[in-house]
């Protein structure tokens, strides 16, 4: 399963790049205010950074200033991924911009028929939105299911990108269902490592070393 970093930090990303463990990068609409930056300036940055793709998303709302803005994104960098709406004005951009050779990150899916149709649409990624689902007591991971067997059924090859993310085990689930990439906060890829018998055990090997009186290095 591929992480992406949910986030326009800019230091951010580059901290937990060093990990080796970032193989994306999302940002929205929401996150460029977060940041305090231009969109054009910090995409740009976040595309040096990152190899792989990185989805900035337009915010027309009318299919043809969609494109407009989804071409001129494009051009920031090879690995930019165009993102859009779930609404029928993105799915037509969608399908515009995939037959153009674009990657496209169709966004704010949280029904099993929307990712029907930005499969349909040629989408390269659908993102639902596990959180915003169990915030109004829905089962955001029933959705990741759903989809994950629709789209095994009919072999489309768009990839589940489970977005609002909000804990470890949203990620866990998601490995567990299959889903194609996790994009989540940096705080949730961090405590992704922890463990309390981690640190309970590495202590407990600290205190003996000491008392060996040895050194490796
Ligand atoms: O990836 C989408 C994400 O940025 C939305 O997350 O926590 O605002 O629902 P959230």
């Amino acid at each position: 399963m591929k992480f992406f970093v949910d986030t326009a930090d800019i230091d951010a990303i580059a901290e937990l790049n060093d990990t080796g463990m970032v193989d994306g990068v999302t940002t929205n609409p929401s996150l460029i205010l977060k940041s305090g930056r231009d969109i054009l300036e910090v995409t740009r940055e976040i595309c040096a950074l990152i190899d792989g793709p990185v989805s900035a998303e337009v915010v027309a709302t009318e299919y043809e200033d969609m494109v407009q803005e989804g071409r001129k994104l494009a051009k920031i960098a090879d690995n930019i991924a165009i993102k859009v709406p779930l609404t029928w004005a993105g799915l037509k951009t969608c399908k515009v911009l995939t037959d153009a050779g674009h990657m496209v990150n169709v966004t704010l899916c949280f029904s099993a028929n929307q990712a029907l149709l930005a499969a349909k649409a040629g989408a390269t990624f659908i993102s639902p939105f596990v959180g915003r689902l169990d915030d109004v007591n829905l089962d955001g991971m029933e959705l990741i299911n759903d989809i994950r067997t629709i789209y095994d059924n009919y072999a489309f090859d768009t990839e589940i990108l489970v977005a609002s993310v909000r804990s470890v085990n949203h990620v866990t689930e998601s490995a567990l269902i299959g889903a194609d990439v996790v994009t989540a906060p940096p705080a949730v890829l961090k405590k992704l490592a922890d463990h309390p018998l981690t640190d309970k055990g590495l202590a407990a090997f600290m205190a003996d070393w000491a008392k060996t009186g040895q050194n490796i290095l």
